[in-house]
């Protein structure tokens, strides 16, 4: 039996932060889209993952609508806390920048594209099977799924491979067609949700002997915090009563008191930097963890997957504006640049707050290396310009 056919101008690949956000700014642009997912809408609306969007990535939801629940729920954080050495330091974003950042969890983010994009008429495939792209080398690509049973096919103009770093559209371009940038790290987080209100106002970095540890919240009454740990680390083996013992060590400070509650969630993540170029194939773009995906120290993964969709959707707006193909054609080399400052900028923040065991001498390093830029108005400065967010295009 044949499949059933559609058709759109954009097929999107992944409902994920950057699928949705590209299907929104399309939609805003009028021009039409689908977006396939192969989970289903309460699975992702319930995905916890990262929780700081950048100032101008707050800006720019807002900017397109997605303002109501951000400005309601939304905690502004105009500074953060480096601890080392038992010490607390506060970096003051808005002194340094002017700018601020906002916790607001990617899952409230995920839920108010979803509702716009509902509201709007838009179409969204949960639970699609089998997904897979062809004729991305052509000018008319497909992308081929199952679902409920029935077999589809969507005709595109162009494919966006929004499907995060396991998904199906890298792994779609010819054999020798990407080179891969590659750094494991011997150490993920150990991270847990729990109702308990925050223990501090601002989030907390903190380098211990122990291993990193970073406090962080969702809400007044949820706190979301993270351990250092081995990246196969078993979560069996952390009992409540470890963990936040194991966080009251590691986040010690004078009049700092930890506020415990219930643990809601544990899950152990691995920590990896990785970028694939160029990230374009034909008429398949990547975009946000499909190309490329850093260790989660500098809040980064999200607002750099929205920086891809905002240069992916002005160069698709010049496109179907019969404005040429010029920016499809620099998509790869405008998005790297940002992307890799910001590889640079997790990296960075990686190997100066953990736990690395290279020796005493690297050690003293870091300590050093924490002193100067807590200390001195050009070290906080880059900091702070970095973790605000680099400007979007
Ligand atoms: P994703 O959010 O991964 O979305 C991809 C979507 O594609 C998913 O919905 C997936 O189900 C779907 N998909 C996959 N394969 C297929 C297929 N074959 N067919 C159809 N759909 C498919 N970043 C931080 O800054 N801080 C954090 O604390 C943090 N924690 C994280 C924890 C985890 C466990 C993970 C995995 C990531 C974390 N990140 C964090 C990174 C951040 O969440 C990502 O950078 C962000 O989700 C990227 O958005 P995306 O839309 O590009 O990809
Ligand atoms: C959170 C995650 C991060 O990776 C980070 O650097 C800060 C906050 C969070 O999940 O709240």
């Amino acid at each position: 039996m044949s499949a059933k056919s559609a058709r759109t101008r954009v097929g999107i690949v992944g409902a994920g932060p950057s699928g949705l956000m590209l299907s929104h700014m399309l939609h805003l642009a009028g021009i039409d889209s689908v977006v396939i997912e192969q989970r289903s809408r309460a699975y992702i609306e319930n995905r916890i993952r990262a929780g700081v969007l950048e100032h101008d990535v707050a800006e720019l939801l807002r900017s397109t609508g997605l303002g109501a629940r951000l400005n309601a729920l939304g905690l502004p954080h105009e500074g953060t806390q480096l601890l080392f050495a038992g010490q607390p330091h506060r970096i003051d974003f808005a002194a340094l920048t002017g700018k601020h950042v906002t916790v607001y969890g990617q899952h409230e983010v995920v839920r108010d594209l979803v509702a716009a994009r509902l509201e709007a008429g838009g179409e969204l495939v949960f639970g699609a099977e089998d997904v897979a792209v062809e004729g991305v080398q052509s000018g008319s690509p497909a992308i081929t799924y199952t679902s409920a049973g029935v077999a589809h096919r969507l005709d595109c103009d162009v494919i966006a491979g929004c499907d995060g770093f396991h998904g199906i559209c890298r792994p779609a371009m010819p054999a020798g067609h990407l080179k891969i940038f590659d750094r494991i790290y011997p150490f993920g987080w150990l991270g847990i949700l729990a109702d308990a209100a925050p223990s501090a106002e601002e989030l907390i970095y903190a380098n211990h002997e122990n291993g990193f540890a970073l406090l962080s919240m969702r809400s007044p009454t949820v706190s979301r915090m993270y351990l250092q740990c081995a990246p196969d680390e078993d979560v069996a083996l952390w009992s409540d009563d470890r963990i936040w013992s194991e966080l009251e060590v590691r986040l010690a400070h004078e009049g700092f008191a930890l506020h415990t509650g219930k643990i809601t969630q544990k899950s152990v993540t691995p920590m990896r930097s990785f970028v694939a170029e160029p990230m374009q194939c034909g008429r398949l773009f990547l975009v946000g963890d499909a190309a490329h995906i850093v260790p989660p120290t500098g809040a980064k993964g999200m607002n750099s997957a929205i920086g891809d969709v905002v240069v992916l959707s002005r160069a698709l707006e010049r496109f179907f504006a019969g404005r040429g193909s010029e920016g499809l054609e620099e998509y790869s080399k405008i998005c790297l640049r940002r992307i890799w400052k910001t590889q640079r900028f997790s990296w960075w923040m990686t190997t100066m707050l953990h736990r690395m065991d290279h020796g005493d001498f690297d050690r003293r390093v870091q300590l050093a290396e924490l002193d100067y830029v807590t200390g001195s108005v050009a070290g906080s400065t880059t900091l702070a310009e970095n973790y605000v967010g680099l400007p979007l295009t």
